[in-house]
C-alpha cells in the first residue's frame, strides 16, 4: 500500500505511539484486503463501547491511547443509559467500568453520543459520496444504501484507528466495483411499516453478504429503510442494498428472489408472541422522533403491565421531551445511549418481544433468551395486556 510521507512518518512512530499503533492497524487491514492507499474520511462511528462486549482488555486498550481524533467521531450504544443506569438495574461495578470506557473515548475527542443512528442526530456526519469509517452494521447499511456514502463495516479498533489518523484503507465498499447489485429481489406485496424488519430478516438469510437490489410497489419511508437494512445486516451481513427506481440493475444472471405477502406472513407467524413475553423492547435501531410519536400515541391512556423499553439516542430524547414524558406516563421507559442487545440489563428476562428484524436475529444468540416479533402496536398491546 502506498503511504504519503506524512503517513510513513506516523507509521514509523515519529508522530507518537498512538498514531503508530493506529497506522499499524490501518496498514495491516489495507494489506489483507489489497488496498492501494489510505483515503480521507468525513466521520467515524466507533463500536466496542458496551463493557459487556469489550471487557477489561478493551477498556485497557482504549485507556492507553493518547492524542485526539482527526475527524468527527461518535460512539455506538453503551451497555447502559449513562444517566439512568440504576433504573435499568445495572450493578455499580459494571456502571463504573462503563463510565470509564466512555470517559476514555471522550479523552480521545470522541463525542459521547452513543447511538447506532448517528445520521438521525447529526446529518453532517455523512453526505452522499463521503467516505466514512463506521462500525455498527445497521448504521453502515444506512450510510451506504440510503445516504449514498461509502463505508466498510469497521471493527472497534480499526474505526478508532481511522478516527485518530482521519483516513481509512481504500478497499471493499469504498470501491465502485464492489457496489454492484448481486441479487434481484421482487417484493410483490403491499407492505406495512412493520413488514420491513421481517423482509430484511428473510432477505439477509438468503443473500448473506450480497448486495440486493429491491423492487417495491411503493418507495419505502426512511424508518422502513432503517429497519430493512438493520435486519439484513443481522440475519445476513448485507452492508449495501438498493431500493430506488433508478438504482443500478443487477447484472444478467444475478440470482432472483420473489417474495409475496404469504412469505412474510409465514415468518411473522413463526415468530409471533405466545403469551410468555416478560419484556418488550423497541427502538432497534434507535427510535426516530416519528417512531417516538407513534409510541406516545399508542400508549396514551394505558399502563404497562410488564417492562417496556424504548431505546433511542440521547439527543433525540432531549429534542422530544413532551413525547418522552407522554410515553413514560404509561410506565414505559425511554432509555438513551444503550439498547436491549448490548446491555446486560436484559439478561434477567426469558422472552423479549421486539419490533425489529435485527433484534429478532440477535437476541437469542447475544442475550441468550427467546425472541418474538410484532409491530409497534402489537408490542404495546403485549406490554399493556393484563395477566
Ligand atoms: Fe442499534 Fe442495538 Fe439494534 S446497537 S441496531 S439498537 S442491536
Amino acid at each position: 500500500m502506498h503511504l504519503s510521507r506524512e503517513e510513513e512518518r506516523a507509521y514509523q512512530g515519529e508522530l507518537g505511539e498512538s498514531l503508530r499503533k493506529a497506522m499499524e492497524i490501518l496498514v495491516a487491514l489495507g494489506e489483507i484486503y489489497g488496498a492501494d492507499q489510505l483515503i480521507p474520511i468525513r466521520s467515524v462511528q466507533v463500536a466496542g463501547v458496551s463493557f459487556k462486549t469489550i471487557g477489561e482488555a478493551g477498556l485497557e486498550w482504549i485507556s492507553d491511547l493518547r492524542g485526539k481524533v482527526a475527524v468527527p467521531a461518535v460512539l455506538n450504544p453503551a451497555g447502559m443509559d449513562l444517566a439512568r443506569w440504576r433504573e435499568m438495574k445495572i450493578g455499580e461495578n459494571f456502571a463504573k467500568k462503563q463510565l470509564k470506557v466512555v470517559e476514555a473515548y471522550r479523552r480521545l475527542g470522541v463525542s459521547p453520543d452513543c447511538t447506532c443512528t448517528p445520521y438521525q442526530i447529526r446529518p453532517e456526519l455523512a453526505r452522499r459520496d463521503d467516505h466514512l469509517a463506521w462500525s455498527e452494521s445497521s448504521a453502515v447499511s444506512f450510510a451506504n444504501s440510503v445516504i449514498g456514502a461509502r463505508t466498510n463495516r469497521e471493527g472497534g479498533p480499526s474505526a478508532l484507528a481511522a478516527a485518530l489518523v482521519g483516513k481509512t484503507p481504500r478497499y471493499g465498499y469504498h470501491l465502485e466495483e464492489n457496489r454492484i447489485p448481486t441479487h434481484k429481489i421482487a417484493v410483490d406485496a403491499d407492505l406495512e411499516p412493520s413488514d420491513y424488519g421481517i423482509l430484511g430478516f428473510i432477505v439477509g438469510r438468503e443473500v448473506g453478504e450480497g448486495v440486493p437490489r429491491f423492487r417495491f410497489r411503493r418507495r419505502p419511508e426512511v424508518d422502513e429503510l432503517k429497519a430493512l437494512g438493520a435486519a439484513m445486516a443481522a440475519s445476513g451481513s448485507v452492508a449495501l442494498y438498493y431500493f430506488d427506481e433508478d438504482a443500478p440493475d443487477a447484472p444478467k444472471g444475478a440470482e432472483e428472489i420473489a417474495l409475496t405477502a404469504e412469505d412474510l406472513r409465514a415468518v411473522r407467524e413463526e415468530n409471533a408472541p405466545d403469551g410468555d413475553v416478560d419484556i418488550v423492547a423497541v427502538g432497534c435501531p434507535h427510535s426516530s422522533p416519528n417512531e417516538l410519536e407513534e409510541l406516545a400515541r399508542l400508549l396514551e391512556g394505558k399502563r404497562v403491565e410488564r417492562e417496556l423499553w424504548i431505546c433511542t439516542a440521547r439527543r433525540i430524547a432531549e429534542r422530544c421531551p413532551r413525547l418522552v414524558e407522554k410515553i413514560e406516563r404509561s410506565g414505559a421507559r425511554v432509555f438513551c445511549d444503550t439498547c436491549m442487545v448490548v446491555s446486560p440489563a436484559s439478561d434477567r428476562y426469558n422472552k423479549m418481544m421486539v419490533n425489529s428484524g435485527k433484534a429478532l436475529a440477535y437476541v437469542p444468540g447475544l442475550c441468550k433468551m427467546r425472541a418474538a416479533y410484532g409491530s409497534a402496536a402489537e408490542c404495546v398491546e403485549a406490554a399493556t395486556r393484563r395477566g
